[in-house]
């Protein structure tokens, strides 16, 4: 069982176990981040109507703004299993730009305090829509949308304007 600890601005990124591409492929989150300069963002769900019009084709579409101002991890975390989050990568073109990282089991957005209960939508306890800009493993801006589902302060160009 996770602490649970609101996850602040200053604060370390949690070590805690996700994967990428099938869900054997387990490795650790603060690993990935641990050096240099990355953007985290997550979303309530692959594929539904916010996450695939509009946040997830805002990295995509922004991804040489971010590289251009050093950033060299951009990744998409959800509730959701791997091979959904593999799929929905590619269908919207995001491979070799934006890692797709499933937190399957939730532990990550849980020890974060980023849950949302969208049993009633989604059928489970999912992540709030939010966005972070991390610097060797410590979370320098964050930004979580007051209603969890929002799409404004978490949109790729409104952290880019905090890198
Ligand atoms: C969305 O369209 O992004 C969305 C749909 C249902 C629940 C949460 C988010």
């Amino acid at each position: 069982m996770q602490k649970q600890q609101t996850l602040q601005e200053g604060d370390k990124l949690p070590n805690l176990e996700v994967s990428e591409g099938e869900p054997g492929s387990k490795f650790y989150i603060g690993e990935v981040f641990a050096k240099g300069k990355g953007v985290l963002f997550a979303v309530p769900g692959a594929f539904t109507p916010g996450c695939d019009k509009k946040h997830l084709p805002g990295y995509v579409e922004n991804y040489s703004k971010f590289i251009e101002k050093g950033i060299t991890t951009i990744a998409c975390l959800s509730v959701n299993d791997a091979f959904v989050m593999d799929a929905w990568g590619k269908h919207q073109g995001a491979d070799g730009k934006i890692r797709m990282f499933a937190d399957a089991d939730g532990e990550f957005t849980k020890a974060i305090d980023m849950q949302l209960d969208l049993t009633n939508v989604l059928g489970n306890v999912r992540s709030k829509r939010y966005a972070m800009y991390i610097q060797d493993g410590v979370v320098k801006k964050l930004l979580v949308e007051s209603d969890g589902t929002g799409l404004s302060c978490s949109l790729a160009v409104e952290l880019l304007k905090h890198i």
